[in-house]
């Protein structure tokens, strides 16, 4: 697919996201294909920079950031298309650089909000100031909000300046390989959907752990807790995708329909439903990969005594046709053993034991999202013998056996999607907002009632009680079978 010319405007210039996640993203789809040549990437921010010592920094800051494929050459031919622009979003006149600058030709414009939220008004009001929002796209990144009505009100923000359809709402989680080859498997294949409901799945398991503790944003993570940094947005995310019913067609907001379908049918969380079914925790200091970390307590930025969430898992129940009574249990934490993202499905048993009692969860599907990108049947076999004796086995599919090709990272595909103007990927406005309805009450329950973490030691997977919330269900966590 051949990119367009375009003019991509990163706010947020300088932050952390840029120089860790978009620039690099930027230079792999310039690897890929070269960008046409009046293509340009505006990086803007306050600072004093030109566009000599812009690139003096991208090479201190940015580069180190590219995992692959890094070449002295390519990156020079990449920094030509790269400019500084000094802004304050808070004044009008210091957009006119900006207008000029894009006025010189009709490449498609994209504006990527890098920023706090708490600059998105005065941004979008200097764009639309000087006309700049029309015809042209607007990517905005999490968190969005600390609630429905932060979020409500930031959406209001960018809907003064933006169409629904120009506005980009990035879940990296969406652009990841792994995430797209789930809805291949569900809907390019004919064996997995006549079992795909309630008759025959006991409980699906969706799992995000990390390794990482807070690195350096212990000011941000305090604040926010795994609930809204992971829970709110990728977790039920890929809830979606995993419960959605097959879309109309493959349209963008055929897609969002769907998904948004699941959404609505979570069953709401009373207070008792949040005290009962979901664990709230919180590492203390461990061992991660054989290294000593501190507890969350102890590191950079982080109250003395705080009660933020560094972990949770909870039961959700979909009220629905196709899923009623059927657990979706969720879990993400930091400080885990090891860094995953996982969906396991587990079907019920047989119905009749005619070959003596089989273990719970012996069927088994587990898709792994990543590190790794697998997926594996596990099922019975007859042990060999003179008796009947049965066995756990799997049959693997390691997606790097059949396929040889470059995974694109989850912001090199989203930045190519905005660009191209696919909308596919990115989260519509009632979306977003229906998961701050039902997450709002998890957050309320534990202000309201003070429910304190409960604490697991770093490298561990989360406090017992987790355990126990599939336990009372007759179940295990797939790592446990
Ligand atoms: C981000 C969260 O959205 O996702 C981070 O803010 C988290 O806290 C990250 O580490 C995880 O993403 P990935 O792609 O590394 O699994």
């Amino acid at each position: 697919m051949n990119t367009p010319a375009f003019s991509l405007i990163l706010f947020g210039g300088t932050g952390d996201l840029t120089m860790r996640k978009l620039l690099p993203a930027l230079y792999q789809s310039y690897v890929d294909g070269g960008f046409q040549p009046s293509s340009r990437i505006f990086c803007a921010a306050r600072s004093d920079f030109t566009d000599e010592s812009y690139h003096v920094w991208m090479d201190e800051n940015v580069k180190g950031h590219i995992k692959d494929r890094f070449d002295d050459a390519q990156w020079g031919s990449f920094l030509g298309h790269v400019s500084y622009l000094c802004l304050d979003a808070n004044n009008t006149d210091s957009y006119i650089p900006l207008k000029e600058a894009l006025e010189q030709n009709n490449n498609e414009r994209v504006f990527y909000l890098a920023t706090a939220p708490s600059i998105f008004e005065a941004i979008c009001t200097g764009l639309a100031h000087h006309g700049l929002n029309k015809d042209a796209r607007i990517v905005v990144e999490k968190p969005l909000g600390h609630d429905l009505q932060s979020c409500q009100e930031i959406n209001d923000v960018i809907g003064q300046a933006f169409e629904e359809n120009q506005i980009y709402r990035i879940d990296h989680y969406l652009g990841k390989e792994s995430v797209q080859n789930l809805m291949a498997l569900r809907f390019g294949n004919s064996f997995f959907e006549p079992i795909w409901h309630r008759d025959r799945i006991a409980n699906v398991q969706i799992t995000i752990s990390e390794e990482l503790g807070i690195e350096k944003r212990g000011d941000f993570y305090d604040e926010t807790g795994a609930i809204r940094d992971m829970v709110q947005n990728h977790l039920l995310q890929l809830l979606c995708i995993v419960a959605m019913e097959p879309p109309a067609s493959m349209d963008a907001n055929a897609i969002r329909d769907a998904k948004l379908g699941v959404l609505r049918s979570l069953k709401p969380m009373s207070p008792d439903d949040v005290l009962n079914n979901v664990v709230r925790g919180q590492y203390t200091a461990g061992t991660v990969g054989g290294k000593e970390v501190p507890a969350y307590v102890g590191e950079e930025g982080i109250k003395k005594g705080s009660t933020t969430e560094t972990y949770v898992a909870l039961k959700a129940e979909i009220n629905n046709w196709r899923f009623a009574g059927v657990p979706f249990y969720l879990r993400t934490g930091k400080r885990m053993p090891k860094r995953m993202a996982e969906i396991v499905v587990q079907f019920k048993s047989v119905p009749y034991e005619l070959l003596g009692k089989m273990p719970v969860g012996s069927n088994r599907l587990v898709i792994q999202l990543q590190p790794e990108e697998s997926v594996r049947m596990y099922f019975l076999s007859k042990r060999p013998g003179n008796q009947m004796r049965l066995a756990p086995v799997h049959l693997d599919m390691d997606a790097e056996d059949f396929f040889s090709e470059r995974r694109m990272d989850g912001y090199e595909r989203l930045l190519l999607d905005a660009i191209h103007g696919q909308l596919g990927l990115f989260v519509r406005r009632d979306e977003q907002e229906q998961a701050w309805r039902w997450i709002e009450p998890i957050i309320n329950t534990w202000t309201d009632q003070n429910v304190a973490p409960k604490m697991y030691m770093a490298g561990t997977w989360g406090p017992p009680a987790a355990n126990a919330l599939v336990a009372r269900d007759g179940f295990n966590w797939h790592e446990e079978l």
